[in-house]
C-alpha cells in the first residue's frame, strides 16, 4: 500500500496507435498491391462483417485494428479466436488503407498456400482470363457453397486477395484451394494428366450442357473472359465444349451466373454419371412412373437392374423424392 492508501497496481492501458510509421499500420499498407499481399503471405480484411466471415472459414488472422471509439461487433469472436486486437485512430486507419469513408475495423489474413502436392477434389473451376473482381468473387464463392474448392488461375496477374474479390466472395477465397499456372492450355493439360474430363463452356457451342456425356471422372470446367470468352486453344483442347441454352434475346450470359448454372447442372449430371444412371436411362424411368401412375415398384426394379445394393438404396432415395415431387405438381 502506498501513502494514499490506494492498491499499488498497475493497470496498463494499451496505447493508442497514432502514426501511420506503427509497424502493423505498416503491414497494412504493404498489403495494398498484389505483389504486396504476395510477398507477405496475408490479406486485408475491412469491416466487421469481412472479418466475421472470415473468422468462420477458419482462416488465421495475424491481427486486427480496431478505430478508436468504434462498436464493437468482433470483439469476442476476435477474442475466442485469439487475434490480437489493437487499438488506432480512425483518421491513422483511413489512411492506412487510403480510404475517404470511415473505418471501423481491419484484420490482417493468412493466405494459405496450396502445395502443389496437396490432392484435388472431384471438381475444378478454370479461370481463363476472368477479370472482373465481382466475377471472381462471386464465382469463388458459388464454387466453395456448391462444395467446389479447387479454383485454378491461369494467368500470374490474376488476384483473388484484392478488396473487392474478398469482398464479393464474402470470404470464401479463403476457404477455397487456389491454384496457379502460366496458361490456360498449361492448366488444362495438367488437369488432363491428372485424369480430370475438361468441359469448357461457350454460348455458341453445339452441345447443350444438360447431354453432354460425361464419364464419372472428376470434372475441371472451364470458364471464360468477360468479352472473349474461353481461348480457341483451350476450346480445341477440352474433352467437352457446351452450352447452356438461351432464349435467343442474349449473346450471352454473365460469366459468374453461368459459372453456378454449370456448376449446378454437371456437379449433379457427375453424380449420376458415377452412379451409371444415364440421363436416358433416367427419363425412361420417370415415363415409367407417369405411366403406371407412378407407384410400380415393378418399374422402379426394372429400372435398378444391374445396380450394387447401394447404388440400389441410393437410386431408390432418389425417386421417392421425385414421386412426391411429381404428385406435389398434380
Ligand atoms: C460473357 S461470356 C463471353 C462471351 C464471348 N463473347 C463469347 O462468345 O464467348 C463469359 C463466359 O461466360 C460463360 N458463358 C456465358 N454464356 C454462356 C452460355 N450460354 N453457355 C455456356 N457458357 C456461357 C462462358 O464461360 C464464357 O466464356
Amino acid at each position: 500500500m502506498g501513502a494514499t492508501g490506494a492498491a499499488d497496481t498497475v493497470v496498463s492501458v494499451p496505447a493508442v496507435i497514432t502514426s501511420l510509421k506503427d509497424d502493423h499500420l505498416q503491414q497494412v499498407r504493404a498489403l495494398a498491391s498484389r505483389t504486396g499481399r504476395a510477398e507477405a503471405g496475408g490479406c486485408l480484411l475491412e469491416g466487421a462483417a469481412l472479418i466475421t466471415q472470415a473468422v468462420e472459414a477458419g482462416a488465421t488472422l495475424r491481427f486486427a485494428l480496431a478505430a478508436e471509439g468504434a462498436s464493437d461487433p468482433v470483439a469476442s469472436l476476435l477474442a475466442g479466436a485469439r487475434v490480437p486486437v489493437m487499438v488506432a485512430k480512425e483518421s491513422v486507419l483511413r489512411q492506412a488503407v487510403r480510404l475517404n469513408r470511415s473505418v471501423s475495423w481491419l484484420a490482417v489474413a493468412e493466405l494459405a498456400a496450396t502445395d502443389d502436392d496437396q490432392p484435388y477434389g472431384d471438381f475444378a473451376v478454370v479461370l481463363d482470363n476472368v477479370l472482373d473482381p465481382g466475377n471472381l468473387g462471386t464465382i469463388v464463392r458459388t464454387a466453395v457453397g456448391l462444395g467446389v474448392a479447387d479454383i485454378v488461375c491461369t494467368d500470374p496477374e490474376t488476384d483473388l486477395t484484392s478488396r473487392r474479390v474478398l469482398d464479393a466472395s464474402r470470404a470464401a477465397v479463403l476457404r477455397a484451394r487456389l491454384r496457379r499456372y502460366e496458361t490456360p492450355v498449361e492448366a488444362v493439360r495438367d488437369l488432363r494428366e491428372r485424369g480430370f474430363e475438361v468441359v469448357a463452356t461457350s454460348g455458341r457451342a453445339r452441345t447443350l450442357q444438360g447431354s453432354v456425356p460425361l464419364s464419372g471422372r472428376p470434372v475441371a470446367l472451364v470458364v471464360g473472359n468477360e468479352t472473349d470468352g474461353v481461348a480457341d486453344e483451350v476450346l480445341d483442347l477440352a474433352d467437352h465444349v457446351v452450352r447452356i441454352p438461351m432464349s435467343g434475346e442474349v449473346e450471352s450470359l454473365n460469366v459468374g451466373v453461368a459459372t453456378g448454372i454449370s456448376l449446378y447442372e454437371l456437379r449433379a449430371r457427375m453424380a449420376l454419371a458415377s452412379l451409371g444412371v444415364t440421363v436416358a436411362e433416367l427419363t425412361a424411368t420417370v415415363s415409367d412412373l407417369r405411366d403406371s401412375g407412378y407407384v410400380g415398384e415393378d418399374a422402379v426394379e426394372r429400372a435398378l437392374t444391374g445396380f450394387t445394393a447401394a447404388e440400389r438404396a441410393q437410386f431408390q432415395g432418389f425417386l421417392r423424392r421425385m414421386r412426391e415431387n411429381l404428385r406435389r405438381d398434380e
